[in-house]
């Protein structure tokens, strides 16, 4: 993988998500920096696969807006070349009907470089080397999402938006994906990714964001978060409580 060039910090600055008459996201004001994974915590429904989609370019925002190292992309047109640098894995990966190999190859088109190389070099980084010819769809649901991730690195991005990649995964399939996060990460690349296990947060994190009813609730390092939490929302949401 070449040193990503970067377009951190990302900035929020009051950022609203309205659909069908709902606030999704309300006002958030957030800044990711470069560095090690942000992990976003918060209930079901607090909206952070909303986040990460806005993050990604995937669903616009209402009001407020988005910099990228001081910028305001469109996440189009001109801006491609930046958005090639980011890539979002979500929850439930869907895989194309032809090989492990086949899938990471697709997401390479138009890269010229010699891609098989390419393609057992990401295939081992997850792990999955070996597997490259079973079909995709008949991997387990952990490898599923390795491969997934092997996917979303495939042109190297700078920026890795990750939703729940470990959600119904067994202890052993989740610190997979965790040694593959932690090994992304120091590479270099920005991880940012939702969780709703609190020791997989306080694992990988260097900063936990806790969102609650599309509100930022807290932001702050992980020690911090964990030990100090200054929101009650953060307090009860450690304690195991249920946010509602
Ligand atoms: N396009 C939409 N139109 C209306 N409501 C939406 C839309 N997209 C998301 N929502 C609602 O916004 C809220 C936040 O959703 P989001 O998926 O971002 O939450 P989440 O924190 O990822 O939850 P979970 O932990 O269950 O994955 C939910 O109540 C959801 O139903
Ligand atoms: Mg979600």
């Amino acid at each position: 993988m070449r040193a990503p060039v970067t377009d951190l910090p990302l900035v929020f600055e009051q950022a609203n998500v309205i659909a069908g008459g709902v606030t999704i996201l309300d006002h958030v004001s957030l800044t990711l920096s470069a560095g090690p994974p942000t992990v976003l915590i918060g209930p079901n429904g607090a909206g952070k696969t909303t986040l990460l989609r806005v993050a990604m370019g995937l669903t616009p925002l209402s009001s407020g807006r988005i910099t990228w190292n001081g910028q305001e992309r469109s996440g189009s047109g001109s801006d491609s070349a930046s958005k090639a640098r980011r890539a979002i894995v979500f929850q439930r990966p869907a895989m194309l009907r032809r090989s492990a190999a086949a899938n990471i190859d697709y997401a390479l088109a138009g890269v010229s470089a010699p891609r098989a190389q390419r393609i057992d070099e990401l295939l081992a980084l997850v792990g999955l080397s070996g597997l490259g010819s079973r079909p995709a769809r008949r991997l387990s649901g952990g490898e599923q999402q390795r491969l997934a991730l092997a996917r979303a690195l495939a042109r190297d991005p700078a920026i890795l938006f990750l939703d729940e990649p470990t959600a119904s995964l067994d202890p052993a399939a989740t610190k997979a994906i965790e040694d593959i996060v932690r090994a992304v990460a120091a590479r270099g690349v920005k991880v940012v990714m939702s969780t709703h296990d609190l020791g997989q947060a306080k694992r990988l994190a260097g900063d936990v964001v806790l969102l609650h009813r599309g509100r930022l609730a807290e932001h702050g390092p992980t020690p911090a978060f964990f030990d100090t939490p200054r929101s009650d929302e953060a307090r009860q949401f450690i304690a195991g409580e249920l946010l509602v």
